[in-house]
């Protein structure tokens, strides 16, 4: 029995040895190229650009101008063409707001008229992430698979990639005159109150615009003459039938009684503008 496994044993360590020496004997194969982690790819995939954790929540909320440029440098380096597919030059054309007396320059891109236009360099500050809060490039509808994007998302609306109720109507909605107590429209009566707004702004809803996202003091500087500049973001460029609901934020001697129309309203501005320094109430 013993002799049995010892024989074996040495069978089984010739046998190791004869393929040891057979294999050592084996040339490579002329073709063959060891394994070895890929390098990165100098430039990302379409796919891998198009799903970065920049475009959704959490990171989109942090994210800087420079960071998003970084991909999408066309959208403050377009202009509009210098003439139209049928040859229409852009110089010769108006559109209707490009005859509100803040208006300047030549026709620009909807991108650099809200970032880099003088008028929006003086008045605003906005970013990419006051516009852009996040969207799903898949599915870009609400609840529409168990991965998309939940139903209660208010970040963006049915395919956009923003929410104009609370991006855009905050600067392009009606002016409402109704509730200001004026007997019409702005363009009518404007010159009862000296095309001034302060002639009650200078007392009523003095706290304003002390949002990250609006240059406050320039705001209220440029507004001093005329209201040309206040109007047109209050009722001048309304691309809406209705007006924004604005906070209301408690100004010195504000009456005590709250109107029926702003029952309803919040007193302050929306938390992710709030600007760091306000104390919070
Ligand atoms: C790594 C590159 C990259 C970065 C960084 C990036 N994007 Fe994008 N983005 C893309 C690609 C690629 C697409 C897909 C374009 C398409 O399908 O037309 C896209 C799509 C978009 C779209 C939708 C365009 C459409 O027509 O559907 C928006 C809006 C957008 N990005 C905004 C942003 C914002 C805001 C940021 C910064 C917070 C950002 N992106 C950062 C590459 C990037
Ligand atoms: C004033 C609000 C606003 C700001 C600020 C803004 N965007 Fe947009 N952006 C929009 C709207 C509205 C669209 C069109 C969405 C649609 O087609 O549904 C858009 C479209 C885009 C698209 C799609 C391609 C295109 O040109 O239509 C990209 C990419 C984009 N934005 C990137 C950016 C980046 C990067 C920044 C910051 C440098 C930025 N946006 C700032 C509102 C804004
Ligand atoms: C914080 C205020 C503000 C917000 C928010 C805002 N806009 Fe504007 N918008 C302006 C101002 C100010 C101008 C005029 C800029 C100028 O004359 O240079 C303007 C101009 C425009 C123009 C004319 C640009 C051109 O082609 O000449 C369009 C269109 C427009 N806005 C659409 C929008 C849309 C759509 C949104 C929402 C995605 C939006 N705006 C959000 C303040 C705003
Ligand atoms: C006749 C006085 C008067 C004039 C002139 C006037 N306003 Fe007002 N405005 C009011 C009153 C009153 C309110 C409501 C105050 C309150 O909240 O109780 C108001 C409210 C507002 C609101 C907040 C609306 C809301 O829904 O919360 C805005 C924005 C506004 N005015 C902008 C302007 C601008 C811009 C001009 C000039 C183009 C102007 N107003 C001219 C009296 C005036
Ligand atoms: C660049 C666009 C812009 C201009 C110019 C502008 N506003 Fe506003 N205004 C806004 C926005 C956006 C808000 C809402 C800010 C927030 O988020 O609370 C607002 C809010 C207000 C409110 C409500 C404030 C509150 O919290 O109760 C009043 C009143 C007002 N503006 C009057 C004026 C007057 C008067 C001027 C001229 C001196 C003026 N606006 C110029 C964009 C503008």
């Amino acid at each position: 029995m013993k002799q049995a496994f010892a024989a074996a044993a040495l069978a089984a360590v010739v046998a190791i040895g004869f393929i040891a020496w057979i294999a050592a004997d084996i040339p490579p194969r002329a073709e063959f190229v060891p394994y070895a982690e890929p390098a990165a790819p100098a430039e990302r995939s379409y796919l891998q650009a198009a799903y970065s954790p920049l475009h959704f929540r959490p990171a989109i909320e942090a994210a800087d101008d420079a960071q998003c440029l970084a991909c999408h440098r066309e959208v403050l380096d377009d202009k509009v063409r210098v003439d139209s597919p049928a040859g229409r030059k852009a110089e010769l054309m108006r559109a209707w707001y490009q005859q509100t007396p803040t208006y300047a320059g030549e026709q620009d891109t909807f991108h650099r008229r809200h970032l880099v236009t003088p008028l929006a360099k003086q008045l605003m500050n906005l970013r990419c992430n006051t516009c852009h809060e996040g969207h799903d490039p898949r599915e870009e509808a609400q609840g529409a698979a168990a991965d998309s994007a939940q139903q209660a998302d208010a970040g963006f609306t049915l395919r956009k990639q923003v929410n104009p109720e609370t991006a855009c109507l905050k600067c392009h909605g009606q002016f409402p005159w109704q509730l200001m107590g004026l007997p019409g429209p702005w363009d009518e009566h404007k010159a009862v109150f000296g095309n001034n707004c302060q002639t009650c702004h200078g007392a009523i809803r003095t706290k304003r615009h002390e949002v990250t996202y609006l240059n406050a003091a320039a705001i209220e500087e440029a507004g001093k003459t005329a209201a040309d500049t206040c109007y047109g973001c209050h009722g001048g460029r309304a691309w809406y039938r209705i007006s924004y609901p604005y906070a209301r934020t408690p100004w010195p001697d504000m009456p005590a009684e709250v109107p029926e129309w702003a029952k309803n309203r919040p007193v302050q501005s929306e938390a992710r503008f709030l600007k760091q320094t306000e104390s919070k109430p």
